[in-house]
């Protein structure tokens, strides 16, 4: 399979209910990762332009849902189900949705 232009990196772990850091999982990464993967399929992204794939812990817990965007380098938190729509369509068009992307504030609090 080819490389893609670029690689969605969503953080799916999950700890214990009631751990302090909390988890991506207990804040809907799993439904994310799956509207994401069958957004940029449906589109007919998935072969060039965009893998979604799950990782581990991404670090950036009080954030979370986060997705790592790779070549690109740089954090979406705070991601939803209802953002999906809006993070493939910048994908598409090769931009990104500014409100979704982790700032300097946001990196220094994980
Ligand atoms: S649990 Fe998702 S970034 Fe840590």
């Amino acid at each position: 399979m080819p490389q893609r232009e670029r690689y969605l990196f969503v953080c799916t772990n999950r700890r214990a209910p009631g751990h302090e850091k909390g988890c991506c999982m207990e804040r809907g990464a799993e439904a994310v990762h799956l509207a994401l993967k069958e957004q940029v399929k449906a589109r007919g992204m998935a072969k060039v332009q965009a893998r979604v794939c799950t990782v581990s812990c991404l670090d950036q817990c009080s954030a979370g849902v986060t997705i790592l965007v790779e070549p690109d380098h740089f954090f979406y938190g705070r991601v939803s189900l209802a953002d999906v729509p809006e993070v493939v369509e910048s994908l598409a068009s090769g931009s990104r949705v500014e409100r979704l992307v982790l700032t300097p504030e946001d990196l220094a609090k994980s």
